[in-house]
């Protein structure tokens, strides 16, 4: 018997958060070891967990920003993450009520996944009085990602829990990812673009890995032209050197669209960006659909924004800083 929640999201301001974010460039590739940036956006996950019937599966609520109740992407995926997170936290019969608010659309590449798993690995700590490091919190975040993704590279995790710019690296070594901090001179202002198409990113990284191990050269080959660009993107964003990261964005955009990542929406997006004054723009994350970047140029994002508005296509404001 499932209890039934209640009709209105509860008030308070209370819970965990984790982060959304962006890849500026190098996703797909870092799951095969090469190098990728990415960045946390204004955008969060926020869950708060109380306790529920012990023995009880996880009651979970998703609510709208309006204060509606919405709709999982998948309500499979939520129990076995929220039972994984009970389960590594020792409380594998507890049972947990859990109240997800989101500001981030789901399934559009911009990690709604990984933040939703740190803001529950948080929530359910802080109700059990469990203290975790952030590290303990992306490592269990990372094997919730396993559960949505398949083969994740720890990228998501890492930015949802940590919430600052990375240049990543996933490494098998016990030491465990290399991920330093990017700093800017100054904010880089980003507009993200949403296709309105909801895409898997376990979808798209399973395409990619079918097209690899039936050609690894080939495909190693663009994955080590990626890695390049990243290296040279991560110099770029440390002197605030926004034409050539865009430009970097736009070569990462045409090695994504080698890898079959892009889509009709994402490529026009891209189009009527650059028009607009865009110095660079690609997709993000996983593609098939999902979300496209633009970094501005001297006329500012207002010009991108009114231009993907006027194509129909709904736009955030972000910083990298
Ligand atoms: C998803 O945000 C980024 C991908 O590279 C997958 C991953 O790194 O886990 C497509």
């Amino acid at each position: 018997v499932t209890a039934m929640p209640p009709t209105r999201a509860p008030q308070g301001a209370g819970g965990h958060v984790g982060y959304g974010k962006i890849i500026l460039l190098g996703e797909h590739s870092v799951v095969y070891g090469r190098r990728a940036i990415a960045a946390p956006i204004g955008l969060t996950v926020r869950a708060e967990v109380g306790r529920g019937t012990p023995g009880q599966a996880p009651i979970i609520t998703d609510w709208d920003a309006d204060g509606s109740v919405q709709e999982p992407i998948s309500a499979d995926v939520s129990h076995r993450v929220a039972t994984l997170i009970a389960a590594r936290l020792g409380l594998p019969q507890s049972g947990v009520r859990v109240d997800v608010f989101s500001e981030l659309p789901r399934a559009s590449g911009l990690g709604a996944s990984a933040a939703f798993a740190v803001a529950l690995i948080r929530a359910t700590a802080e109700c059990f009085s469990i203290r975790l490091s952030d590290e303990q919190v992306s490592s269990l975040a990372f094997e919730c990602e396993k559960i949505v993704h398949g083969t994740p590279s720890g990228i998501d995790n890492t930015v949802a829990t940590f919430g600052r710019p990375i240049l990543f690296k996933k490494t098998d070594a016990p030491s465990g990812h290399e991920i330093r901090d990017i700093v800017t001179p100054n904010p880089i202002p980003i507009v993200i673009g949403l296709t309105g198409m909801h895409a898997l990113t376990s979808h798209t990284v399973a395409a990619v890995r079918a097209a690899w191990q039936q050609r690894p050269a080939r495909y190693d080959a663009i994955f080590d032209q990626i890695d390049s660009l990243v290296g040279e993107g991560a110099d770029a964003l440390r002197r605030g050197d926004t034409v050539e990261l865009g430009e970097l964005m736009n070569i990462n955009q045409g090695l994504l669209n080698a890898l079959q990542v892009s889509s009709p929406e994402l490529e026009q997006m891209v189009a009527i960006a650059r028009r607009a004054g865009a110095l660079g723009a690609k997709l993000t994350g996983g593609g098939g659909g999902g979300a496209m970047i633009a970094v501005a140029g001297s006329a500012g994002a207002e010009p991108i924004r009114a231009a993907l508005r006027g194509a129909g296509y709904t736009t955030y404001l972000t910083e990298i800083r």
